[in-house]
């Protein structure tokens, strides 16, 4: 089966987009691209024309996750296999497909009616237009592993971890179970895609009504200082932290969460480990973090004035 190669691009459906643009680019580091003013903004983190796109949307939550395929017959020999799986898949006009900025592009929907979106030859910043970050001290850990990855927080686990496995031919990297307060149990489902970042998506189980598509999206920087000096912007400008420094047992990640202006969390870190399908086993564990991540209430994000 033709298989994703990674996580390509994800859009985000925001409501503020000047809160958004200083969040993602002041205080985080990606760099501002394409705008439409009004409509959307192109955030930039490597010499993808754009890796996160902000759509205006009362929403405030995921849109579309984009998944990228090295070649147009991987992406068509995947097509033909979702619909043979039973699943809708549709060619995008011109116009999204041009929106995107790829080259080719499908599109479906989850049991849960989140769009995935498949796509080949994303188009590249011109050379003269390298990426440059206003913050950063090393730069994002993109490249074959692809944007980063997101929990989603389905309706139906069950349902969804399927079309994870047997419609995007994603494999599981591993399972958690673990408080992240007292008596509140999260169980999360790891998966990765071709390229192997621990995770591309995951999906998570938690025992409470939940807003959101998404519980975080997680964007990783290849200097683990980028890390403490990211937390230190975020608290300096006053951005409510979800969740202190940490680490995750599973993937190594180390990092921290702050909730975005959409109310979501963003996780920002360093370390993540890269799976090796011939040498990788499937593990239980029995807690989220080893260490850190002490769990804050959540709070509106309330720019203070000047920001
Ligand atoms: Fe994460």
């Amino acid at each position: 089966m033709a298989s994703v190669s990674n996580l390509g691009y994800l859009v985000l459906g925001v409501s503020d987009l000047d809160a958004w643009e200083h969040f993602a680019v002041d205080i985080i580091g990606l760099q501002a691209g394409q705008r439409v003013a009004g409509e959307s903004l192109a955030l930039r983190m490597d010499d993808y024309a754009q890796r996160l796109l902000l759509e205006k949307n009362d929403a405030d939550d995921l849109l579309a996750a984009g998944w990228e395929f090295d070649t147009d017959e991987q992406l068509d020999a995947f097509v033909a296999h979702a619909a043979a799986a039973g699943v809708k898949v549709d060619e995008a006009d011109a116009a999204l497909t041009k929106r995107r900025r790829v080259g080719r592009l499908f599109t479906c929907l989850d049991p849960d009616g989140v769009a995935h979106e498949f796509f080949t030859r994303a188009e590249r910043a011109p050379a003269h237009d390298m990426f440059r970050s206003k913050v950063l001290k090393s730069r994002f850990n993109t490249g074959r592993l692809g944007v980063g990855h997101f929990v989603a927080v389905p309706k139906s686990v069950e349902r969804t971890d399927a079309f994870c496995k047997q419609v995007l031919g994603l494999k599981v990297s591993d399972y958690a179970r673990g408080e992240m307060a007292p008596g509140v149990v999260l169980e999360i489902a790891f998966f990765h895609a071709l390229t192997g970042r621990h995770h591309s998506m995951a999906t998570a189980k938690v025992p409470f009504p939940f807003k959101k598509r998404i519980h975080h999206i997680l964007v990783e920087a290849i200097d683990p200082n980028d890390v403490g000096l990211a937390y230190d912007r975020c608290t300096r400008a006053n951005v409510p932290v979800a969740m202190e420094l940490g680490h995750h047992p599973n993937d190594q990640m180390f990092s921290f969460y702050v909730q975005t202006p959409s109310g979501f969390a963003l996780e920002f870190g360093s370390g993540g480990v890269v799976v090796d399908d011939d040498n990788w086993e499937v593990r239980q564990y029995a807690e989220l973090s080893d260490w850190g991540h002490r769990h804050h209430p959540p709070a509106r994000h309330e720019p203070r004035a000047g920001e």
